[in-house]
């Protein structure tokens, strides 16, 4: 049975757009027999990384309290992508970039060693055989051009860690009248709905 991780990050709660296209998928998948698993970073953030923690995630001995809960909840979230196959990211524009609830994921789970490596021919990602969809909603209209730095972004961490496969699904002009915000939602439902899991 596919299984799909489901990872949501908009600040927004119930008015949350990109959430709502998540649930969308998850309800439309889970019929299909298809194993979700949703993470809320909203509502259950990751910390912020700082200089104590960005230690901790190293490992090694004599961590603090607040290292080791660090370092257990980035062992979590690690697992959790390799126990999946497909890694679903709600990615909301804020700022012409992602989330911070987004980012601090990011942060706990890029670890060298765990889910990259340097080598002499540079970095390689070690997370092997999974699939990305980023479900990116945006106000404005922001795709393929330079102001994205949603997609772009993700597509660079993601191939970092070894998660080539990459497919983005675009609800774009939602704060752009409610004509075009109906066109934004119902294309990006479409894009769902003609994927196969
Ligand atoms: C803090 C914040 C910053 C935003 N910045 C942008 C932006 O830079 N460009 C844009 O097109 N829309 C921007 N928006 C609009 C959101 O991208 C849009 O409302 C989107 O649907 C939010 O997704 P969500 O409802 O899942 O949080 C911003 C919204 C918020 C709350």
């Amino acid at each position: 049975m596919t299984k799909v991780l489901m990872l949501k990050s908009s600040i927004l709660g119930e008015y949350s757009q990109s959430s709502a296209l998540v649930d969308y998928a998850s309800k439309k998948w889970s019929a299909q027999g298809v194993e979700i698993t949703t993470r809320d970073l909203g509502s259950n953030p990751v910390p912020m990384l700082d200089g104590e923690i960005a230690a901790g995630l190293r490992g090694g001995d004599n961590l603090s309290e607040r290292q080791l809960t660090a370092l257990a909840l980035s062992d979590e979230l690690v697992a959790e992508i390799k126990a999946h196959d497909t890694i679903v990211i709600a990615a909301p524009m804020y700022n012409f970039s992602i989330p911070t609830t987004l980012k601090s994921w990011i942060d706990f789970i890029a670890r060298a060693g765990v889910t990259f490596a340097y080598t002499d021919k540079g970095p390689v990602g070690l997370i092997e055989g999974k699939r990305a969809i980023i479900v990116t909603t945006r106000g404005g209209a922001h795709k393929g051009g330079s102001t994205d730095h949603v997609v772009p972004y993700l597509t660079t961490v993601l191939g970092f860690i070894g998660i080539t496969q990459v497919e983005t699904v675009y609800a774009e002009a939602l704060n752009m009248g409610p004509d075009a915000a109906e066109v934004g939602i119902s294309q990006a439902k479409q894009a769902i709905d003609a994927m196969t899991l």
